[in-house]
This record gives structure tokens, sequence and C-alpha cells, in this order.
């Protein structure tokens, strides 16, 4: 990372602990390594974040259908799905220092340092082997060059049930939502009768041991995955089609919703060796983070790959039948996915920004209001005033119901518009003493920090409206 890049997310990440948006996990006790809590504010955005996935891909669409399936599912889902053999990464160690990686992050990483892109991710371990030996790869953190081979290691987070020791099995926490679509596929064909093409969405915690976590939320054990997999008859529908309109719909919510800036973003399709065991085509929406462009969200073609897998493995039919011909075949898929945690980071890298106003540093976090924490801060211009107090809290009393706001009164008016710039909130109303008269309030705007007067009968017209753009 440069030094501008590293001193971005120290910001950031300050920011988020100083102001509540997200706190190290477990911190009392010396904390957990790549676990991380939301704060209150934190937790506003992020459900903010996956309301609007909700709402974009699920909500508005009669053909895509909610399913809640378990993080714990029989071990066989995950070994008929591939991932109890496939889902695996090459782990190497410095053997001086003991510095744990992954091979593809060592090697790109190196590259990197030196101006190119190389993306070796899915390499067989002989040929990533090849290249450290090559290069002669020093360790980042020691900068010896003693490695042990690259060898297999599996991300899936193993777990036991049972209680007593000894008379446990082996289960894997989810490493991803997707297969909770695949296995209920039959449920869902039985109670719901859906007409193809459709989907099935679900948003929950997944679960990976990552060799490599870090970078704040962008890599961490536990994380909070969106996804839905679009079941389609590839008779009738090609499967480039409805690639092609997934891909549309994923950038424009990433845009219009999330508000991401789109010189920021970029599709890159990923090579034979890196896409995943299921896939016969990804491509992934990828971030210009601090560190350099890296995977935000994945579309990929998993064809009949699970359904089939599942159905030779549980012996249960998962063939659709269309209804006019009688033909009976298994769907395609095809599955946009979505990282909840990274849309958080990415919004928040985005929405930062520091500014002089009228000779004044702020610092503005410039989040869409649609996803915003609070809508709106109400101010009493003065706190010892009963009369603007009792004013500015029926005013906040109204507004609670419909936008999520939030009361301040502390310090002067100038430090509360800086408190709640740094956390994005896009107005501040306050209440004078011309609004005993007029019934009419200042709203501030937190991009521009023009102010207007507005009628307090006419403030939720006038947030609605801003709103919905
Ligand atoms: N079902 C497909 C699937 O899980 P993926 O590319 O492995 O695909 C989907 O993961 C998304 O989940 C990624 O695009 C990323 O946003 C997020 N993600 C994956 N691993 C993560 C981790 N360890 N921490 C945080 N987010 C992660």
């Amino acid at each position: 990372m440069t030094n501008d890049a590293a001193s971005l997310m120290d910001k950031v990440t300050a920011l988020c602990k100083r102001r509540g948006f997200v706190f190290p996990g477990s911190e009392i006790y010396g904390g957990l390594a790549n676990t991380y809590d939301y704060g209150p504010l934190g937790t506003l955005l992020l459900r903010n974040i996956k309301n609007s996935w909700w709402n974009f891909f699920v909500g508005r669409r009669s053909n895509i259908y909610p399913i809640d399936s378990n993080i714990l599912m029989n071990p066989k889902v995950w070994e008929a799905s591939g991932h109890v053999a496939g889902f695996t990464e090459a782990l190497i160690d410095c053997k001086a220092c003991r510095f744990r990686t992954r091979g593809d992050h060592l090697i790109g990483d190196y590259f990197a340092e030196k101006g190119k892109t190389e993306n070796v991710e899915g390499y067989p371990l002989k040929k990533m082997e090849e290249i450290i030996n090559h290069e002669k790869i020093p360790c980042p953190k020691c900068k010896k060059f003693d490695w042990t081979k690259p060898r297999v290691f599996n991300n899936l987070f193993e777990t036991s049930i049972g209680i007593i020791s000894g008379d446990k099995s082996i289960a894997y926490l989810r490493g991803e939502t997707a297969q909770g679509m695949f296995v209920n596929f039959r449920n869902v064909l039985t109670s719901m009768s859906p007409k193809l093409p459709f989907g099935l969405a679900q948003s929950g915690p997944a679960f990976r041991n990552e060799i490599t976590p870090g970078k704040f939320v962008f890599r961490t054990l536990q994380f909070s995955l969106s996804e839905f997999e679009y079941y389609f008859d590839p008779e009738k529908d090609k499967w480039e089609n409805v690639f092609e309109y997934w891909r549309g719909e994923m950038w424009k919510w990433a845009v219009k919703e999330l508000g991401i800036k789109e010189t920021s973003l970029r599709w890159r399709a990923h090579t034979d060796e890196e896409r995943s065991f299921y896939s016969k085509r990804t491509e992934d929406i990828e971030y210009n983070f601090p560190w350099g462009y890296k995977e935000l969200y994945g579309l990929a073609y998993r064809t009949d790959y699970d359904l089939k897998n599942h159905m030779e493995k549980s012996g249960v039919d998962l063939q659709y039948t269309d209804s006019a011909t009688g033909r009976k075949f298994i769907p395609h898929v095809v599955e946009p996915a979505f990282g909840m945690d990274r849309s958080f980071m990415v919004v928040l890298f985005d929405a930062y920004s520091e500014e002089n106003k009228d000779g004044k540093e702020r610092m503005v976090l410039k989040l869409d209001p649609k996803i915003a924490p609070y809508k709106a801060a109400v101010f009493p211009l003065l706190a010892n005033k009963p009369e603007l107090i009792d004013k500015a809290r029926a005013i906040y009393d109204m507004l609670y119901t419909k936008y999520s706001c939030i009361w301040d009164d502390r310090g002067n008016i100038g430090k509360r518009y800086f408190a709640q710039d740094e956390i994005g909130t896009p107005w501040c109303i306050t209440v004078d003493f011309d609004t005993l008269k007029d019934d009419a309030v200042t709203v501030r705007d937190r991009d521009t920090a023009k102010q207007e007067r507005i009628g307090v009968g006419k403030l939720e017209e006038y947030f609605s409206s801003k709103l919905e753009k």
C-alpha cells in the first residue's frame, strides 16, 4: 500500500472505532484476530445496505423467492457440492519467522510491488513453487528466502456436533449461503410451483477459515453474504443473455443504490485457473481499494453442477418438469454473490472526504442519503431554553416515526454540524427562536453546507423527495 492508501485505511478504521461503526471483536479480552463487531452506527449502515440489496433483488421481483436456511447442514452437502475436496487454497510458511500466507497472495503482492499484475489464484502447487523459486520471492516479514513447499489447505470452517467428547461428529459452518438454495430446490418446487426462470435468494452469515484474513472487514472469518441462484431452462434461455442481464443489474445496484463511484469499479473475468470448480464463467466487480483493484462481488454461471451433484449423491430427483411439454431436466444457474461487509467498507472508502469549508477543516462521509445511518439530526439552537427543546423534541418525535434520526444538544451548532458530517448525516435541522414564530426550521445540507428555511409541515415531503432521487 502507498502512504496515501495506508493513511486512508487508517483514517477510516479510526473513524469506525471512534464513532461507533466497527469495534475489534472481543476487545476487552485482547480481541480475536480478524473478527469485528458492528457498533450502533455500523449496524444501521450495514442494515441499510442489506435492506437495499433485499429490496432491489428480491422485494421488487415476483420471481425471486426468499429462503433462510440453516448455517449447519449435513456434511454430505459439502461433500456433494465439491467443497470438501475443492474449496482449497495454497498455504505456504516461512521457515525462518513462521509467517504463514497464501501462495497466490505472496506471488501477487510481490509482482504488484514491481508494478505488475500477476494473478496466479488456482495455479497448481508445483507451478506456484516454481514461480516462487524462480523469482526467489523473499518473506515479506523477515525478508529471508526459506519457504516450505506450498500445500493444500481447505477453507471450510470445521465444528463438531455432539455433547459427549469422543462422540462428536464433524460438521461445517457454511462456506457459502448458496448450498441452502440447492438442497431446498425440491421443497420450493413442490411448495411454491414456481415457473422457470426463477430465483432463490438468501442473506446471512458465512464462514471461511481464511489463511490470509485482514485489511479490516475485507477478509474475515465470518462475513455476511447475500446471493441468489437464478434457475433457467438452458434450451429456452441462452446463458450468455441471463449472465449479461444480471451483470447489468449488479452494476446498477452498486452505483445507483449504494452510490459507489463508477470510476472506482470495473469488471474482471476470472482466468481458467482461478475460476471456482463449479463455474463455467465467473466475472467479478472489482473496486479500487487503497491496495489496488480487488473483488467486491462475483457473478458465476454454475451450470447444472450443483443440482446434478446433489441429485446423484442424495438420490432425490431434483429435476424440473416443464408443465407445457412434460420435459424433465435439471435447470442451469447463474449466481450473483455479494459480500455485505465489503460493501460496507467500500461505501465508507468511497464516501470519505476531507475538505476546507469557510476556513475550517472538516471530514465528511458523503454517503448516499438512502443508506446513511441517520437521515437527519435535530438540534435545539440552545440547550438551556425549554421552549426550543420542546419544539425540537416534537419535530424529532414526528420525523422519527418515518426516518432514522438523531438528537443532539451538546456543544455549539458548528461542532454539532461537524459531528454529523463525520457520520454522514445528510441533513441537520435547527430549531431557533424564529421557529417559535414562523413554524419553520433551518435545514443544513451535509455536502454543500448550504442552509434553507423549511416549514415544519413541509419537512416530511422535503426529505421524501430527496430520498427518492
Ligand atoms: N456462492 C459464491 C461465493 O460464495 P465468493 O466469490 O467466494 O462466491 C462472494 O464470495 C462474496 O463474498 C465475495 O465477492 C466477497 O464480497 C465476499 N467474501 C468472500 N470471502 C470473504 C471473506 N472472507 N470476508 C469478507 N467477505 C468475503
